[in-house]
């Protein structure tokens, strides 16, 4: 098989980024300290055309070299906002008809592929510290908690693979 080159892609331009249909999805960074990994998450949102990145509390904010590294451009399509702490973050969305919901591993968490997200609702996706995971205070104020199911020796994913399985995981089942 022949690989496509670039231009056979026909990928949207920043511009028509903004105006495409979005996932109803933003996606909050809860004191995320790898700006490697902040910038994957911005490339990965632009992949599923989320509607916004909250980036909170100890977060990096573009525009930085070590992001740019990593979201190679990304983060002038996805729109995004900085929070100093992620209540403000969820506040501000449940206010906007987001849902809230943390992905952790944690009691009574609802596995991922029994969630099944409702076209017509919107939402706020909350990933974590690489080492700490989601705030406690901030579990505390959540919707759901869904878990990925993970089969090997290893406690967690990485927050940007994580990202990557859900977001997958909410566009093919909103059909979109
Ligand atoms: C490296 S993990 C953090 C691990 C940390 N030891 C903890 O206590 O949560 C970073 C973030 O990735 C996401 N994550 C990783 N594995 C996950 C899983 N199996 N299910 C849901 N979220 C996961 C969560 O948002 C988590 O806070």
């Amino acid at each position: 098989m022949r690989k496509l080159k670039l231009d056979e892609l026909n990928r949207a331009s920043v511009a028509e980024f903004k105006e495409q249909q979005k996932l109803p999805v933003a996606v909050v960074l809860d004191n995320v300290r790898s700006m490697h990994n902040v910038g994957s998450v911005f490339r990965t949102g632009d992949g599923f055309a989320v509607e916004q990145i909250c980036l909170c509390g100890i977060t990096s904010q573009p525009p930085h070299r070590e992001i740019e590294k990593t979201a190679l451009g990304a983060t002038q399509s996805v729109t995004w906002n900085y929070y100093e702490h992620t209540l403000q973050a969820i506040e501000k969305l449940r206010r906007d008809g987001y849902q809230i919901i943390a992905l952790e591993q944690a009691e009574n968490s609802t596995m991922l592929n029994d969630f099944q997200p409702e076209p017509g609702k919107k939402y706020a996706l909350i990933f974590g510290n690489e080492v700490n995971g989601v705030d406690d205070e901030v579990m505390q104020q959540i919707d759901w908690c869904i878990e990925i199911p993970q089969f090997g020796t290893k406690h967690s994913f990485n927050i940007v693979v994580s990202a990557g399985i859900v977001l997958w995981d909410f566009f093919a089942k909103l059909n979109l």
